[in-house]
């Protein structure tokens, strides 16, 4: 579409095709071109494009009862996925956790940080409120999600909005921010945490919010296994709150329905958006565990917060739809096979002189690529490395997702790799060999 349209694009420079039709993994655009969505556009589409049902289910619901303000009527569809969500949430919120459900990533982290707040308040502990967080994180693009993110290209033009709450240094194995190496570090990461409490004092500190796997702004960093056992200790001792933001991980993204059970990690609260829709509808979450539910509830009663457009029954409806789809057709099964065909296709990207590392969990991948693979020297941020490799797949019809500043904030290039769960062995070959083709492309020139 050219920017005469009278949308206002997220970038006036680029033009967009017409998206008209999906069909499991691919995407149709208006002048009948077929693109492989292999980012599930951003970690979002899991059951695949186009799937019947769901459109039914969200028919269904709006010709019943579209909307009903939640400050007036409950709903069945949202108080069922609420019960549904929990079901597959860790133990701890299966005796006595709540949903809370919004309308997206960004609505969930700000509903936690608020949560978060007036639980030390309910609990009669009034100065806590700072939400401590990573750098090289991402949680979203509203002003309270930006203040906790760590992406330092996003944050720039708004830094005179947001306070300082104080982030501490992401885990990040490929590129340790102390130049260490696990075991040998010691988790000096996770300990950053305990030592910016003690230099700052925790007891104004509300909460401490971390991706269990870094999407967007990482390349799907994974922590150590003893990573966030560490943190959740740390938050303890200090009387923090842990929020999981498991927006790109939850809902299968990883092999489990939250990422956090790869760990046996009970955070008090998880965030979810992204595939909790599954693209069909804008949706989020917040799981809310036991001991803040209880706090409310002995408390006030009354969470100061709200949106018109939380519980929403149709997009409820859409919810529950999809998570029908992902278990009737057993599709967080199908995570760790699709998984490992995809890998197994990409290996040979690997010995790109172009190509850092492929790495990953689940189908959350990321392709980081280097100037210097031995010194692993990045890109200038100016050549848009990334962004260019984006362009060649697509020209040979395979989606990614690019991003900048895996380095350092603004030095380093990667691709993040999130496919619809029913990815195939033969979908999985076409994504290698389109960027394969598009690397040949990009570094010939
Ligand atoms: C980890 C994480 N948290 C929060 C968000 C924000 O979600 P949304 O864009 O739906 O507001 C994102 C979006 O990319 C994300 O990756």
């Amino acid at each position: 579409m050219t920017t005469r349209s009278a949308l206002f694009p997220r970038n006036f420079k680029k033009d967009y095709p017409v998206a008209v039709r999906g069909e499991g993994c691919w995407i149709i655009a208006a002048d009948g071109q077929r693109y492989l969505d292999a980012a599930g556009q951003a970690a979002v589409v899991n059951i695949g494009h186009g799937v019947p049902e769901i459109g039914r289910a969200m028919a269904a619901q709006a010709s019943q009862i579209a909307f009903a303000h939640t400050s007036q009527f409950h709903n069945e569809p949202a108080a069922r996925l609420a019960a549904r969500l929990l079901a597959l949430a860790p133990p701890s919120f299966r005796n006595g956790g709540r949903v809370y459900l919004v309308s997206g990533g960004s609505e969930a982290t700000e509903t936690a940080i608020k949560l978060a707040r007036q639980y030390h308040l309910e609990c009669g502990d009034t100065p806590r409120y700072r939400v401590l967080s990573r750098r090289q994180s991402y949680h979203g693009s509203t002003l309270g999600a930006m203040t906790v993110s760590g992406n330092v290209g996003r944050r720039l033009p708004y830094l005179p909005l947001m306070p300082e709450w104080g982030h501490i240094a992401p885990c990040f194995c490929s590129r340790c921010p102390f130049d260490l190496r696990y075991p040998d570090c010691h988790l000096a990461c996770a300990d950053d945490l305990d030592t910016r409490l003690r230099e700052t004092g925790a007891h104004d500190a509300a909460a401490f919010l971390f991706e269990p796997v870094v999407g967007a702004t990482l390349g799907a960093a994974v922590p150590p296994a003893d990573y966030a056992a560490r943190i959740a200790e740390i938050c303890r001792r200090h009387g923090l709150l842990l929020i999981a933001d498991e927006v790109m991980t939850g809902l299968g993204r990883t092999g489990k329905p939250f990422a956090v059970e790869h760990w046996g990690l009970e955070p008090d609260l998880i965030t979810v958006g992204k595939g909790i829709g599954g693209g069909y509808a804008p949706l989020g979450a917040v799981l809310v565990g036991p001991r803040v539910v209880a706090a409310f509830e002995r408390g006030s009663g009354a969470f100061a917060h709200g949106f018109t457009y939380q519980a929403h029954p149709v997009a409820a409806a859409a919810g529950n739809a999809v998570l029908d789809y992902l278990e009737t057709h057993r599709l967080f099964d199908r995570v760790a096979p699709a998984a490992a065909s995809l890998r197994a296709a990409l290996a040979p990207l690997e010995s790109h002189p172009h190509v850092a590392e492929v790495r990953g969990l689940g189908l959350l991948l990321g392709i980081e690529f280097v100037r210097d693979k031995v010194a692993r020297t990045p890109f200038d941020p100016s050549a848009a490395i990334a962004e260019k490799i984006r362009r060649a797949a697509m020209d040979e019809g395979v989606l990614t997702y690019p991003s900048q500043g895996c380095v350092d904030g603004s030095r380093g290039d990667h691709l993040l790799l999130a496919p619809p769960f029913i990815l195939s062995g033969e979908e999985a070959r076409t994504i290698a060999h389109a960027l394969s083709t598009a690397l040949a492309r990009v570094f010939s020139t």
